[in-house]
């Protein structure tokens, strides 16, 4: 099957794309097949096995290293490679995985990732308070917050104080999943084993609800890695308070 410019479009709820998207969508191999019977009974085994395995290991502070050194590792690997773009993407992404789209599994049939990646330190446990954003600022998370758990108060507080125009959180949220879906139910009980993103959305809220913030778009994608779906969004502003 193939998936489409026009099926991106639907999937972000969207009209249609732009056109540099649409021509980005048009010239790759987006095509996948949507496993059936028993090779999809596989994948839903596999998924309950590594759940209810040791392996999931859980997110949190605790893992500041674990990263550190896992970056470190990219950054050495992607400079033995001479530059070599391909060696950016990191480990995480396993490619030979079935993914998830709208609420099941799917094999896509073009493998192969991209990514462009930039960096500066910053600690959602122990936000930069020095680091003041200019007034037209946005502030885009993407599969990060997910690691802080229910530990998001001081990145909140943060953003509060920091003011940008707008944030965009490109997140795991555990609110947004529907247990009756058996892909829906996994993803959720794999989110919670490793210990993900939780109540941020119902913390945004409750800030909603206070006019401390207000809330543009909430959405998930269904789309996303094997084990859950990491790329729901909400988009917000801060309000200011009068
Ligand atoms: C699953 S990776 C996602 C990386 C990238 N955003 C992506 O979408 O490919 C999780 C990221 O969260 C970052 N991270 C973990 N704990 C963090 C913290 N306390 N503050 C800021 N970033 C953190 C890690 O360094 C890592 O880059």
């Amino acid at each position: 099957m193939q998936f489409t410019a026009g099926d991106f479009a639907a999937l972000l709820g969207v009209r249609e794309l732009p056109r540099a998207c649409a021509a980005l969508a048009a010239g790759r191999d987006f095509s996948y097949e949507r496993p059936v019977g028993a090779a999809r009974e596989r994948i839903v085994r596999q998924v309950r096995e590594h759940i209810d395995s040791d392996k999931p290991t859980r997110v949190g502070q605790h893992r500041a290293d674990i990263w550190e050194s896992c970056w470190q590792e990219n950054l050495d690997k992607f400079v033995r490679a001479g530059f070599d773009a391909e060696k950016l993407v990191p480990d995480f992404f396993k490619p030979e995985q079935p993914m998830r789209l709208q609420q099941d599994y799917v094999l896509p049939r073009n493998r192969k990732l991209g990514l462009d990646i930039a960096g500066r330190h910053f600690d959602f446990f122990q936000p930069d308070r020095a680091l003041t954003l200019p007034g037209d600022s946005g502030v885009l998370t993407m599969a990060a917050l997910e690691q802080v758990g229910a530990r998001h108060a001081p990145f909140l507080e943060y953003l509060l104080r920091a003011n940008p125009r707008i944030c965009v959180n490109m997140e795991p949220l555990a609110e947004l999943y529907d247990t009756a879906k058996l892909a829906d139910d996994l993803a959720l009980r794999y989110h919670r084993k490793r210990g993900y993103l939780d109540g941020f959305l119902t913390a945004l809220r409750e800030l909603a609800a206070k006019r401390r913030i207000e809330i543009l778009d909430v959405r998930r994608f269904f789309f996303g890695s094997l084990y859950h779906e990491a790329y729901s969004y909400v988009a917000w502003r801060p309000l200011l308070e009068v």
